[in-house]
């Protein structure tokens, strides 16, 4: 692992490239300096690279999970089979404002030895409201790529006292952790405002938060229309439809991003369309809360941007981007019958279409010359994965543990299954004893 930083020489892999036209070949990838530089057949001769031997396996772009909550992790398990506000109200709340920098780095740690050993290389990351540098100290020293933000909290019934901000502290602390972490470690770390939903934001919060982001050139981020009794009280507060509210306050546009659009009128879907709105969707998480089925291909068909994501560990219980592609598929061929949804659609939400929804089409989310090289390898030799298709082999049998190597910019995240910038088995004992620890501060 000693040779120059970001030069590799992957052989011999079946190359499911992602790009347009969806080409897939076997051959070889040459990285240098963090990047895809050649394509094809490369010759081993040229000394000082990583060589990586994908013969026999599949390489792909690293998936893009574009809504997750890293600060949630501690908190699986803990707020079982409840609506989407109590689980809120009753333990996902006051358990982030037990959180000290300790528990919430044993958290994001924690998360990130998940989503990378299952093959993600960018994630957009929602964080708890206070201690918002330990979660980029993390993303850092991870070498993810990432968008990330503090959440954004100045109102609503049932928030902790903790998690209660002034409007203007709100914004000063966004603004501030943004100056000093958009554009961090290179480039891979940017920032997204993340006011977390409407019921938990003031109007001038959410009339603010616009146009300070987009002087600071960065993302927005926040959640919409998950669940019934939120679009009610949306519509009680407001009169209006949540996505017609964000519209209001200036909050849809190609920079923003709407974890879950699970109920959204059709007038709500052309809104999201016409503005290049994205779409995060979280089919696992809208199971579990009981939130319902996004009407995916309606939006897809409407031209809505759309991409995938794990959400929070108790809302899932795993931050695992196969589990998403193949339930993003399956519950649409439920509904609408089995041709809805085929594998290599599933497979494009979690890479090119993600980096799109990111605004990050040019430099990631297909494997391409000249783009950054985030890469995924999958052995598709195992017993339960071999198969006829390869994109029906890596969305519906397929899994974490066939994932062997991680790359971000050229740099191993996981080589030969071992995670290479985590210390995995140091964390999870870490997030054991915090674990009890954050419990014993919750029963106080
Ligand atoms: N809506 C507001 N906050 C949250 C959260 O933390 N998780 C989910 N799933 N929905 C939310
Ligand atoms: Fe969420």
């Amino acid at each position: 692992m000693s040779k120059s930083p970001g030069n590799m020489l992957i052989k011999g892999g079946t190359l499911i490239t992602m790009d347009k036209a969806r080409k897939v070949l076997k051959g070889d990838i040459l990285v240098e300096d963090g990047r895809i530089s050649k394509i094809g057949k490369v010759s081993a001769s040229a000394g000082g690279k990583l060589i990586l031997d994908a013969e026999g396996k599949a390489v792909l772009p690293g998936f893009i999970q574009t809504h997750v909550h890293l600060c949630q992790t501690l908190l699986r398990g803990m707020a079982e089979d409840m609506p989407l506000l109590e689980w809120l109200k009753k333990v996902i709340w006051p358990g982030e404002a037990a959180m000290d920098d300790r528990s919430l780095e044993a958290s994001v740690e924690l998360g990130l030895c998940e989503v990378i050993r299952s093959g993600t290389t960018t994630i957009q990351d929602m964080g708890t409201v206070n201690g918002q540098d330990v979660v980029f100290e993390s993303l850092k020293r991870s070498n993810i790529r990432a968008f990330a933000g503090k959440a954004m909290m100045d109102m609503g019934r049932g928030v902790p006292r903790k998690l209660k901000e002034t409007t203007r502290n709100s914004l000063q602390t966004s603004e501030a952790l943004c100056k000093r972490w958009n554009g961090a470690n290179n480039g891979l770390v940017r920032y997204a405002f993340a006011p977390r939903f409407v019921l938990s934001c003031s109007s001038r919060l959410l009339s603010e938060i616009g146009p300070i982001a987009r002087e600071n050139k960065a993302r927005i981020h926040t959640h919409c229309s998950e669940q019934a009794p939120e679009v009610a009280a949306v519509k009680r507060n407001y009169g209006k439809d949540n996505v017609e509210v964000l519209a209001e306050f200036g909050l849809l546009g190609e920079d923003v991003g709407l974890a879950h659009c699970v109920h959204v009128s059709r007038k709500e879907i052309r809104l999201l369309a016409q503005t290049g709105t994205g779409v995060l969707h979280c089919p696992s998480a809208n199971l579990k809360l009981g939130s319902g089925i996004a009407p995916v291909p309606e939006m897809d068909e409407s031209g809505v941007r759309l991409s995938l994501g794990a959400d929070g560990a108790p809302c899932n219980n795993n931050l695992n981007p196969f589990n998403e592609m193949r339930l993003a598929s399956l519950i649409q061929k439920a509904r609408l019958g089995p041709g809805a949804m085929p594998a290599v659609n599933a497979l494009a939400l979690a890479t090119i279409r993600g980096a799109e929804v990111l605004g990050l089409e040019h430099e990631t989310g297909s494997i391409e010359e000249g783009k950054s090289a985030d890469l995924v390898v999958v052995d598709l030799g195992k017993a339960h994965n071999t198969g006829h298709d390869l994109y029906s082999s890596l969305v519906f049998a397929s899994n974490r543990d066939d994932v062997t190597h991680v790359i971000v910019a050229g740099k191993p995240l996981l080589w030969q299954g071992e995670l290479m910038t985590l210390d995995e088995d140091a964390i999870v004992k870490k997030a054991e004893q915090e674990k009890k620890r954050l419990t014993a501060e919750i029963d106080n």
